[in-house]
């Protein structure tokens, strides 16, 4: 591979001038497959999920990937086969999680809005726990817990108030978010749940946002969690495992968020230090897992030039990358073959779909041709999983590179399939 470091590498990157994932050219799969396209390279997620395994040696703790990430089966499988356990936020989750064949006593249930046919649901499958997020909820469980003749392991997720620094919309942890119980409640409603039959408290929870890249706001919610353990076990009730959530960010354009490792060792010094290095921690990562192990790969469909930019209209969208839209998030986007014979250009990279929000990528410098393949990068989370048929436009494909091989894990969906549902 070539001395360019791509998000990505060293799963992705330039082989005489071809831009491969493993031992694949990217190129060769578009023509097998088409466009819109996601490739998943599983070396790179074992590599990640290796960062989190290497920090855990000699500790007690579970990994739960969590799957809204990207919930496709082929990817669930990856990290099922590879004894992860999984967070999930509704009963479809919980189903595709057992038909990968990921354990139910090794799930977590994350989510504000969890219905009691969810609930019932996950006590049926005999879920590890539900990380509660209100008091409302805590009663909720509880009924259908007793209904049940059962008795629900449950943890609370609360509100540490730390700043994640982070975009607002994927920022949890602060006091205006409708996540999680406000830290100054916690040990009163802890209180409460001891009371309640239909509950064993098992654990605490916190998750302070999504996309970050420094380690304090980290240390920060440690500290505060710790706190609330202290005065929750003074008061009697003894908590088994501390779940510090997910959110440790990826390489989009060249941030450099700590490694799993690097961050848990850290966090381990601050836990030993407390008296707290050997109790059972679960964490909850998705982006970190999955994100630089895919790309969404597209064909140039027009260049055109407007008054004031040119445009690069390609064939994924919003709905198939919707980041941008959503957050104006940055992709890097890079061409499947580098140096061909056009000039340097300015472009928009736009979908076809009729918003001006449909864009993938602004101002960047592109040497293209109509036809040509380009791939968006850091593409694996949050990508797939919030795709839709917004414009009636089919979901891509995806493959799944492992080394040379290739593995078709979705079909693009056909027009039949968009109507399927309809009556
Ligand atoms: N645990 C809980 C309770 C969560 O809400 C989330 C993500 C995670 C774990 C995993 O966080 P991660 O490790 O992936 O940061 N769609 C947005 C991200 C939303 C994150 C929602 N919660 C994006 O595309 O940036």
């Amino acid at each position: 591979m070539s001395d360019l470091k791509l998000p990505g590498a060293p799963y992705i990157g330039y082989k005489n001038r071809k831009l491969m994932m493993e031992e694949v050219a990217l190129a060769e799969l578009i023509a097998q497959y088409g466009t819109p396209l996601f490739a998943y390279s599983k070396a790179a997620m074992l590599g990640a999920l290796q960062e989190y395994t290497r920090a855990f040696e000699s500790r007690k703790a579970r990994i739960h990937y969590a799957m809204k990430a990207n919930s496709s089966l082929g990817v669930l499988r990856v990290f099922a086969q590879s004894g992860c356990g999984f967070d999930i936020v509704s009963a479809g989750e919980l189903a595709k999680v057992l038909a990968a064949g990921g354990k139910a006593e090794h799930v977590i249930f994350s989510g504000v809005g969890k219905t009691r046919a969810e609930i019932r649901a996950a006590l049926e499958a005999g879920i590890c726990c539900f990380n509660v997020e209100s008091e409302a909820e805590l009663d909720i469980i509880n009924e259908v817990a007793l209904s049940a003749h059962t008795v629900a392991p449950i943890s609370l997720r609360v509100n540490p108030n730390v700043d994640a620094k982070t975009h607002p919309y994927i920022s949890t942890g602060l006091k205006d978010n409708k996540f999680g119980i406000a830290h100054n409640h916690a040990l009163e409603t802890y209180k409460r749940a001891a009371k309640l039959r239909g509950l064993k408290i098992k654990g605490i929870d916190c998750h302070i946002g999504s996309q970050i890249t420094e380690i304090s706001p980290y240390e920060d919610a440690v500290s505060r969690v710790l706190d609330l353990v202290d005065s929750i076990e003074a008061s009697g009730i003894p908590i088994e495992h501390l779940d510090f959530g997910g959110g440790l960010g990826i390489d989009y354009s060249g941030e450099t968020p700590p490694k799993a490792d690097a961050l848990w060792r850290r966090l381990f010094e601050l836990l030993d230090a407390r008296g707290y290095g050997d109790r059972f921690i679960f964490v909850e990562p998705g982006r970190s897992l999955v994100g630089n192990a895919g790309v969404c790969l597209t064909s140039i469909e027009y260049l055109k030039e407007g008054e004031h930019k040119n445009f690069c209209i390609v064939d994924a969208a919003m709905n198939d990358v919707p980041r941008p839209a959503m957050y104006e998030a940055f992709h890097a986007i890079v061409p499947l073959q580098q140096d061909n014979q056009a000039s340097n250009t300015v472009y928009d990279i736009v979908g076809p779909v009729c918003e001006s929000g449909d864009w993938l990528g602004k101002d960047r410098t592109l040497n293209v041709c109509v036809g040509d393949g380009l791939a968006i990068l850091s593409a694996g989370a949050y990508c797939m999983s919030m795709s839709s048929n917004y414009n009636s436009r089919g979901r891509a494909a995806e493959v799944l590179i492992d080394k040379g091989n290739i593995q078709l894990i979705r079909r693009r969906e056909t027009i039949e399939d968009l109507m399927r549902q309809e009556l």
